[in-house]
């Protein structure tokens, strides 16, 4: 993608951590180009379920089985508290990937479940659930339509998870409304709309703008019948707001983690170089009305 699973849109190829995904997909080319829902469906489930071994392999140690992650620059909920309370609360995890934050919550007292798209990225949420003796309900689902009732949970959560990958992320802001209580939370972090701007690349390359902001085209990866294997798509911050705030949230907080200092993780394009320069992550708190 754009970032998190460490393409290289601005580069010369495709991320070093994910070429048996491009491999196995056959993906030989970039474009930006319009992408609709089916075909963004499509994709991501292409992509997730090709990658989910390797995503796991290169960072399943960050992430760790029972720990909540907002993001590459290493921000816990368990200092962030950006929740709240979550004893006791039933709360949904959007794009739970292998589901290490649903497995935390279950050990603060929350009522979990873990939701993806991805048969693929679920399959590595069993094996973590069976090897950490945390077992978290998984729901395999698409975050635009929440096989869910009004109201079922207290609060919802994704770390990178849907958002980027949909064509109407609008309709998730809405479903999501929909199944969380009056006063409800939501909190997501998604890459900062910023990064559209620059290379997916961590070193000094990624520094110089090549890509303009205001160009919501989305970001395609194909294969030689031009079938889309990777898609992300880019809204820019007012975008987002006006989709939160047309689903009925209140905007509580924007949230952009400073990479801290000592921090030598690299994530992709998330590197300590860009990280002291330019913000990595958005995190989006919201308030059900
Ligand atoms: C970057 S991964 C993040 C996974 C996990 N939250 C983490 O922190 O590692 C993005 C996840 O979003 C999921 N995803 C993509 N599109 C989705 C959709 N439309 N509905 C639900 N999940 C989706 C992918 O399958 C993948 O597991």
């Amino acid at each position: 993608m754009q970032n998190t699973s460490d393409t290289d849109p601005g580069g010369d190829g495709f991320s070093d951590g994910h070429v048996s995904a491009v491999q196995a997909l056959g993906t030989t080319g970039i474009v930006h180009r319009p992408v609709g829902p089916a075909e963004s469906r499509s994709a991501s489930r292409l992509w997730w379920d090709a990658d989910a071994d390797d995503y796991q392999a290169t960072h399943g140690e960050f992430l760790g089985d029972v720990r909540f992650r907002w993001c590459p620059e290493g921000l816990v909920e368990s200092e962030a508290g950006l929740l709240g309370p979550v004893d006791g609360r039933d709360v949904l995890e959007v794009g739970c990937g292998a589901a290490s934050c649903s497995r935390w919550l279950a050990t603060q007292g929350a009522r979990p479940v873990g939701l993806d798209l991805s048969a693929g990225m679920l399959r590595q949420a069993r094996a973590a659930n069976a090897r950490s003796g945390v077992d978290v309900p998984l729901v395999l689902a698409d975050a635009t339509e929440l096989p869910f009732p009004d109201a079922r949970f207290d609060l919802a959560c994704s770390a990178f998870g849907a958002v980027p990958f949909v064509d109407d992320s609008a309709a998730v802001m809405r479903e999501v409304h929909r199944v969380l209580r009056p006063g409800g939370r939501w909190v997501f972090a998604t890459t900062h709309p910023l990064r559209w701007a620059f290379p997916d690349d961590p070193g000094p390359e990624g520094l110089t703008v090549y890509h303009s902001y205001f160009d919501r085209t989305p970001y395609a990866e194909f294969d030689d019948d031009g079938r889309a294997t990777y898609v992300e798509h880019h809204r820019t911050l007012g975008d987002r707001v006006r989709e939160l705030v047309g689903a009925g949230f209140e905007l509580v907080d924007l949230i952009e983690p400073e990479w801290p200092e000592g921090h030598q993780e690299v994530w992709g394009q998330w590197s300590p170089l860009r990280g002291a320069l330019v913000p990595g992550t958005a995190i989006y708190v919201c308030r059900r009305d």
